[in-house]
C-alpha cells in the first residue's frame, strides 16, 4: 500500500513534523510504501484566481500527482485558533482546482477521490489539537477522501517526545498505529487490493 504522510507545518521544530516522521517509520515498519514529504519542499503561494490564471505553479501539479499516486494519505495537522492552519487549506483549495488548460486535471477531486485519509494532530496544549481535526475532517469529505473514524490527538506535545524526536510514551505509539493499521487496511480494500 502506498502510503503519503505530511505535516500542515513548515516550522522547524514542530511538533506535528515530528509526529509526521515517526509516523513514517512506523508505517514502513508496517509494510507501508511511505512517502514523507515536507510541505516546505514545495513553492505553492496564496491561492489567487489571477494568479492561477496566468498557469498553475509547478509545484501544485507536482503535489497534485503525487497525492494522486497514495490511496492513503495521513496528514498530521497543527492547531490555530481551534481549526487547522492556512497553509493545509491553501495546499488543499490549490490541489483541488481544476487546471482548464491541462486535459488531464480537469477533473478537480482527481488527486483526492477515493483516498483514505488519516488524521493526527499534535498540539502544546491539553487538547492535542483534536479541534484542528473537527475542522479538518469535512475539507477532506469535501473534495471526496474518505476520513478514517479512528484519529489521535497528542496533547502536551512539547514533552512527548525524546531528543532524537521519538515519541517517548508507548501508549503514544500504541495510538499511532492504530491509525496507520486502519489507513492501510481500509485503503487496501478502496484500492480494490
Ligand atoms: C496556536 N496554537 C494553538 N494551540 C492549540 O492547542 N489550540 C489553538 O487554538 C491554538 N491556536 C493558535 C493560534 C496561532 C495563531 C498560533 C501561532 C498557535 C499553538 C500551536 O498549536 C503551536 O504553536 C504548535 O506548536 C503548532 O504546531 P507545530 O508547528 O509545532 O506543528
Amino acid at each position: 500500500m502506498k502510503l503519503l504522510i505530511f505535516a500542515g507545518s513548515t516550522r522547524q521544530h514542530s511538533h506535528n513534523r515530528k509526529l509526521a516522521r515517526e509516523a513514517a517509520a512506523m508505517a514502513r515498519a508496517s509494510g507501508a510504501e511511505v512517502t514523507h514529504l515536507e510541505l516546505a519542499d514545495f513553492d505553492i503561494p496564496m491561492y489567487n484566481a489571477d494568479l492561477e490564471a496566468r498557469g498553475t505553479p509547478p509545484d501544485v501539479m507536482r503535489l497534485k500527482q503525487i497525492m494522486y499516486e497514495h490511496p492513503a494519505w495521513i496528514i498530521c495537522s497543527p492547531e490555530y485558533n481551534a481549526s487547522y492552519p492556512a497553509l493545509l487549506k491553501n495546499t488543499i483549495d490549490w490541489a483541488s482546482s481544476p487546471v482548464k488548460s491541462d486535459p488531464a486535471w480537469t477533473d478537480g477531486f482527481k488527486f483526492s477521490r477515493g483516498k483514505v485519509v488519516g488524521v493526527l494532530s499534535a498540539s502544546p496544549g491539553a487538547l492535542g489539537g483534536l479541534r484542528s481535526q473537527s475542522h479538518l475532517a469535512p475539507l477532506l469529505l469535501n473534495v471526496q477522501c474518505w476520513v478514517a473514524p479512528v484519529n489521535f490527538a497528542l496533547s502536551h506535545a512539547a514533552e512527548a517526545f525524546d531528543a532524537e524526536g521519538a515519541l517517548i510514551d508507548e501508549a503514544h505509539r500504541k495510538h499511532v498505529q492504530a491509525v496507520i493499521d486502519q489507513v492501510l487496511w481500509a485503503g487496501a480494500r478502496l484500492a480494490g487490493a
